[in-house]
């Protein structure tokens, strides 16, 4: 198959090749597709670039978001058939031709390949957060960085819980969090004052999905570092915030974000697509930490 790899770390545009390789095939539990969409998300670069771990053992295929249409189904997997549409969470990479998923759901049919395959770590991220502030309809979250790929997610998931939003981002996207239905404001220097003004009887939950040093202006907020969550904020357990990182139960959310998407309640715009030739400058764009949305590559 058509596939990038990369058996070094280092700039994603030096690294990263197109190459055929050999197809990957469905263990037990897991479904091979077809890959229609691959979502690029911080992590896949992360690793590409060095900034967690070191360079492969061997050639090794980037990405985690696909969707596509099922052509493999490893063993005591029931309940997909071959020819579904799905989408969720490689193991073994997912810009390639083929992707082979550990957790997937059916994909609405109504929603693009783009949109289902932008979504799956941005989409089981924000049900995670929200469920671990285990809030109620009527209550008062904060979102530090609505605009990104999880941020906005989780405003539209929130917001679809019965949720009131206030959700930062830059200047630049005040207007595209006002659109998704949070109060909008700008994150950075001060958050907390802005914050307070917008909601004046106070805040019960929120979610740093920025890791830019908000945590202690969101525990003022709060008032109780527990009723914060961050994914991208990795020493502020020392504070006594809820830093996760993922574990068990994949599946299930993505069965909640397929819903939702079934049901009109969530749409994440598409950015940019590019062909997997082109994968270094979508890294690259998603390095400078501003995208609206989700960036997509079409293998
Ligand atoms: N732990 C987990 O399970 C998990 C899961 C998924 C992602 N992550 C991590 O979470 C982070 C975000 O992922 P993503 O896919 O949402 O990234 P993304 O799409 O690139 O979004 C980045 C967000 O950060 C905002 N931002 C930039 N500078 C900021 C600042 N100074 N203060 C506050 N916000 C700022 C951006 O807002 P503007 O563009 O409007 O400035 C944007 O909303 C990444 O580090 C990723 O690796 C962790």
């Amino acid at each position: 198959m058509r596939a990038v790899v990369h058996t070094r770390t280092g700039e994603p545009g030096e690294v990263l090749s197109v190459v055929e390789t050999d197809e990957p095939h469905a263990g037990p539990g897991e479904v091979r597709i077809v890959v229609r969409a691959a979502g690029v998300n911080p992590i896949d670069w992360k690793l590409v670039t060095g900034l967690m771990g070191g360079a492969p053992d061997r050639p090794r295929v980037p990405g985690i978001d696909a969707a596509g249409l099922v052509d493999e189904i490893g063993e005591g997997v029931t309940g997909v058939r071959v020819g579904d549409p799905v989408f969720g969470q490689a193991t073994g990479g997912s810009a390639a031709e083929y992707a082979v998923l550990s957790a997937w759901a059916a994909k609405p049919e109504a929603v693009s390949f783009e949109v289902a395959g932008g979504l799956p770590v941005a989409g089981e991220t924000a049900i995670r957060v929200l469920d671990l502030l285990g809030l109620r309809a009527g209550q008062t979250v904060v979102v530090d960085g609505a605009s990104g790929g999880v941020g906005s997610t989780t405003v539209q998931v929130a917001l679809a819980r019965g949720l009131r939003v206030i959700g930062t981002a830059g200047e630049a996207n005040q207007e595209f969090v006002a659109s998704l239905g949070a109060h909008p404001t700008l994150h950075g220097s001060g958050l907390a004052d802005r914050v307070r003004a917008l909601a004046p009887d106070g805040v019960d939950g929120a979610v740093d999905t920025a890791g830019r040093g908000s945590v202690r202006d969101l525990i003022a907020l709060t008032g109780d570092p527990s009723h914060v969550v961050t994914i991208a904020d990795f020493g502020a357990g020392d504070l006594g915030v809820q830093v996760t990182t993922g574990g068990g139960g994949q599946a299930a959310r993505l069965e909640e974000i397929g819903q939702l998407l079934a049901d009109g309640r969530i749409d994440v715009p598409v950015a940019a697509t590019f062909p997997l030739e082109r994968i270094g400058e979508a890294y690259d764009l998603s390095r400078e930490g501003h995208v609206r949305g989700k960036l997509v590559l079409l293998p």
